[in-house]
């Protein structure tokens, strides 16, 4: 079924759940995440990261997020994660896609604001759903000083989301992407606050790394949405290469692939039982 970024928050809300938002790049990564969800019977996010967007070109992936999307017994929704440009939120929204996200952080509060608003205003007029993101959510090879100098300002997030009317939030309280130098310090002050006060639901980009008994912590704060990406990559180079190494070329391509499939799954489903830890 496939749903856009509102509804599945919604329900995240009603019965208390994090929705987690995957990032998959091709069918494998895919597949492996849908069937995670199914398992666990939650709606889900998948979501392609901007350059892979790039990689294989929005068309081909919402042609396979449909399909995954339009058999699968659970809400799917399909995302951009990390959209770089209004055109290239434009460009998803055209092919189908039921969610983008606009990244536009680094640019002044002003820019942000009216280039956000622009996608707001396409977006809504089809039912599709916008993210956008205040402060800075690092790479996790930073110090956790240089991490904690990016977070992101609650009264800037407030003005933020009634100025441009995004349906989610994505802050920045701790959590990097990518593979973590050292181990992430949460700040779970401020991501109550922001999760209390903010109007629309929040997002914390980089659960990939980040202790199980943070995300739990975060889970039972509120955050609406938890992106994950890296760990799903890391146990699908690792599964490929574990199984190229024991069995050399004579090995079959879909063997390999259906080993990296089964490893991304596993690592699916340890994050939805985090995620749906207090469901109601
Ligand atoms: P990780 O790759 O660190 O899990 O981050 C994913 C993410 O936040 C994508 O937006």
């Amino acid at each position: 079924m496939i749903s856009n970024y509102s509804d599945i928050l919604k329900y995240a809300k009603e019965h208390k759940i994090t929705i987690g938002a995957f990032n998959s790049f091709n069918m494998e990564t895919l597949q492996a995440v849908v069937s995670a969800a199914e398992k666990k019977q939650v709606p889900l996010i998948v979501q392609t990261y901007h350059a892979h967007a790039e990689y294989a070109g929005a068309e081909y992936m919402r042609a396979i997020y449909g399909v995954a999307a339009e058999h699968a017994s659970v809400k799917i929704a399909l995302g951009l994660d990390h959209g770089q440009s209004f055109a290239q939120a434009e460009k998803c929204i055209n092919v189908g896609y039921t969610g983008v996200m606009i990244d536009l952080a680094s640019e002044d509060y002003d820019v942000n604001v009216k280039e956000t608003k622009r996608v707001v205003e396409l977006a809504h007029s089809k039912g599709i759903s916008v993210e956008a993101e205040l402060g800075v959510i690092a790479d996790a090879d930073r110090s956790l000083e240089e991490i904690a100098a990016g977070y992101t300002d609650p009264e800037v997030a407030r003005r933020f989301a009634r100025d441009t009317g995004v349906d989610c939030l994505a802050v920045s309280v701790g959590t990097a992407h990518g593979n973590y130098a050292h181990t992430p310090k949460i700040n779970f002050d401020l991501l109550k606050e922001l999760v209390d006060t903010v109007s629309c639901p929040i997002v914390v980009h980089g659960g990939s790394g980040t202790p199980d008994e943070d995300v739990e912590e975060m889970v039972r704060l509120g955050i609406a949405k938890l992106n994950v990406g890296t760990d799903f990559f890391n146990a699908y180079k690792k599964a490929m290469f574990d199984m190229m190494n024991e069995k050399g070329l004579g090995v079959e391509a879909t063997d390999v692939m259906a080993a990296a499939r089964k490893a991304v799954e596993e690592v699916a489903l340890h994050k939805l039982d985090i995620l749906t830890r207090f469901r109601v």
